[in-house]
């Protein structure tokens, strides 16, 4: 019999660990194949941790198995990459769109990547532009069931601090209560129970997920 696989990219991250969490908790998943680029510490029976180099398309595509749910939640930040935009685009744009390549060649079942809100390629945002490219990028691959995920601002406890976001944490929930659905800041928890509930929808083709999307895809 068919089992349910989850492969999750990024899972180390803020809202990959949450995601992760949510999954091992969830007994529709059966296998959870975890990619990272250092082991993780796990005695879960349910997690398969590959250790990989992300630079290779080939080591991504060998993760990735037929009918498998693939979730990346990967993404770098100007801090991390020291400004060096070559490089930022080798991890949000590269790594995410081999992902896409693997999963559509390997027959996974549904794709979800995050993206962001205001995601646009002709922003003059460096940010908002890239996550736009990589957006047309992976509709371009055409996987059967595509998810972008595109939420506002993400609340939650981080290992490494980061002080802008830890700002926009503290004023945003402030202003909440006038603030649209579509660009309130949102619970990392929040964005990955809506991810997990999207993908044991039936929905197939390509499918925006916009922020006020999430919030109503988290209650189903
Ligand atoms: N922060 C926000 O408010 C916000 C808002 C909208 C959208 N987003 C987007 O949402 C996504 C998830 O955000 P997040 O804040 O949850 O992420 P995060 O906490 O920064 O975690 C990022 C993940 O990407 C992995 N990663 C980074 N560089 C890598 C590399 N070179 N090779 C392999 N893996 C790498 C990290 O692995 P390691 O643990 O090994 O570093 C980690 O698992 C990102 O794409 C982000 O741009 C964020």
């Amino acid at each position: 019999m068919k089992k349910n696989v989850a492969v999750v990219f990024g899972g180390t991250g803020l809202t990959g660990s949450m995601l992760l969490k949510q999954i091992i908790n969830d007994h529709f998943f059966e296998k959870i194949i975890v990619i990272t680029r250092k082991k993780i510490a796990t005695k879960n029976l349910k997690i398969t941790n590959k250790v990989i180099d992300f630079s290779k398309e080939k080591e991504i595509q060998d993760c990735i198995i037929k009918d498998a749910v693939v979730f990346s939640c990967i993404g770098t930040t100007q801090s991390q990459v020291k400004g060096n935009k070559k490089r930022y685009k080798e991890i949000d744009f590269d790594i995410t769109l081999n992902i896409a390549k693997a999963s559509k060649k390997m027959n996974a079942d549904k794709f979800l990547f995050i993206s962001s809100g205001g995601a646009n390629s002709k922003s003059s945002n460096f940010y908002l532009k890239l996550k736009g490219e990589i957006e047309e990028a992976v509709i371009n691959i055409k996987n059967n069931s595509l998810f972008i995920i595109k939420p506002s601002l993400l609340i939650g406890r981080r290992k490494n601090r980061r002080f802008l976001e830890e700002i926009g944490q503290l004023v945003m929930p402030i202003f909440s209560f006038i603030l649209p659905s579509t660009i309130k800041a949102i619970k990392a928890k929040t964005v990955a129970k809506a991810m997990i509930n999207i993908s044991k929808s039936n929905l197939s083709g390509k499918n925006i997920i916009e922020n006020s999307d999430l919030f109503n895809w988290s209650k189903s």
